[in-house]
């Protein structure tokens, strides 16, 4: 793709990336992705958003098909991920003309990612105005979506506002916009899975953020990954499902999963006395044993971190836990998670490191763990299950209820 025009005056020169499959390390992208940027046309004319450094020479290739680099007045990033800022060092020695432009915490962020003393920032802030001419750019800071540097960037002029990664998917649309996607329903996963990736660790902020876009009129969003979105596709869909998946929650019960892994069924006898005692000790308590390699992991993630507390149990194998249980633990919200009561067990039989250690780790991410655990050496005896009952009655016992 070279460039598409969305509206009069405004380009997308984004780059298509449907080959991708793992995004910054831990996010699958079944779909590929796209690094969108766009050109802003007018009396003086800007650059919002640049892109992964590796795709420097196409990218530079699209925005010079739309206008010449020296008549780049701005460049604007809303946030500072590298993603979309990583072109920026030689971009900006290329567009001899151009200021950019950011919030403060970006020009913070910034001198560190392009590590280059001769590139300057410019710092705007919530409410600022830009004239380009005929038409006028307002920043709207929208902090922790996902950065602490992000805002977004709204033209009343073009009824357009770039929102950077807030409603973003990593979905590769060869036609750019929304109006004519061939997979809606792969489109609509796309964007609940940026959704969980991205945004489920900052509700707060996506309030925040859909309260700021419901005081600006647009009808296109021109988003930094995946379709931009218009009043005639996607952004009606996106909006609303934003507003659902960050909608307060009014659980009543407590929800209180039992986590394990077990070779010889010795831990799941802990696992299964853990449940049938939360039963008991908590009423209406939602709690169930789950077998973690029995399960899909993301849906066990999510089950974890949409928990009140948890419990997890891990056999000791060759001196550790088990990959699983670890794997598990690595998907933890630890941003929300901070005062979610965790128990940890296991079975063990002659060293028993497994418990201890997943312990430290919680410790060490300042997660609140019960007590320093529980292991039971092999085959769980009537005192030890009696053991078990102690420990998730202490538990029990964080949920002052
Ligand atoms: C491959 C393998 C390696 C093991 N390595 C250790 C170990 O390093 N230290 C230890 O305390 N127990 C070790 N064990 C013993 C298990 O922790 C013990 O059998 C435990 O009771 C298993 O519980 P489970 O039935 O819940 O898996 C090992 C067991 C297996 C099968
Ligand atoms: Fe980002
Ligand atoms: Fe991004």
């Amino acid at each position: 793709m070279s460039y598409k025009k969305i509206k009069e005056g405004l380009y997308s020169v984004g780059i298509l990336n449907p080959n991708l499959r793992v995004f910054d390390i831990v996010m699958k992208t079944d779909f590929g992705t796209s690094y969108n940027s766009y050109v802003i046309k007018d009396k003086k004319n800007a650059l919002i958003e640049t892109c992964h450094h590796r795709f420097f020479d196409e990218y530079v290739e699209n925005i010079q098909s739309v206008i010449p680099l020296n008549d780049i007045d701005y460049i604007i990033l809303n946030h500072t991920e590298p993603d979309h800022s990583g072109a920026l060092e030689r971009l900006a020695e290329l567009c001899k003309n151009a200021k950019i432009l950011c919030s403060r915490a970006a020009s913070v962020y910034l001198k560190s990612i392009v590590n280059n003393d001769s590139i300057k920032f410019d710092v705007v802030k919530d409410g600022d105005i830009l004239n380009l001419g005929s038409l006028d750019l307002k920043f709207i800071a929208a902090p922790f979506l996902h950065w602490p540097d992000t805002m977004f960037t709204y033209c009343e002029g073009l009824k357009t506002v770039f929102t950077c990664d807030f409603l973003g998917s990593h979905f590769c649309e060869p036609n750019v916009t929304d109006t004519r996607i061939s997979y809606p329903e792969k489109y609509k996963t796309a964007l609940k899975g940026y959704f969980n990736d991205i945004f489920s660790p900052f509700i707060p902020y996506v309030r925040a953020g859909l309260e700021k876009l419901e005081s600006v009129e647009f009808d296109t969003a021109c988003v930094s990954h995946g379709p931009v979105l218009t009043d005639r596709g996607f952004l009606e869909c996106a909006l609303e499902s934003y507003k659902t998946w960050s909608k307060e929650k009014t659980r009543t019960a407590l929800c209180l999963p039992v986590f394990y892994c077990s070779a010889y069924g010795y831990t799941r006898k802990l696992a299964e006395t853990a449940v049938s005692e939360i039963k008991k000790l908590v009423k209406d308590a939602e709690t169930s044993a789950y077998d973690i390699i029995e399960h899909n992991m993301e849906d066990l993630a999510s089950v974890m971190n949409g928990s009140d507390g948890f419990m997890i149990g891990s056999p000791t194998l060759n001196r550790n836990a088990v990959s699983p249980v670890r794997e598990l633990l690595a998907m933890i919200d630890v941003i929300n998670g901070q005062k979610k009561p965790i128990g940890v067990f296991g079975s063990y039989g002659w060293s028993g490191e497994a418990v201890p250690s997943i312990v430290a780790e919680l410790k060490s991410l300042r997660l609140q763990t019960i007590g320093e655990g529980l292991k039971i050496n092999f085959y769980p005896s009537e005192d030890d299950l009696e053991k078990m009952r102690l420990y998730t009655k202490e538990f029990c016992g964080a949920f002052n209820r």
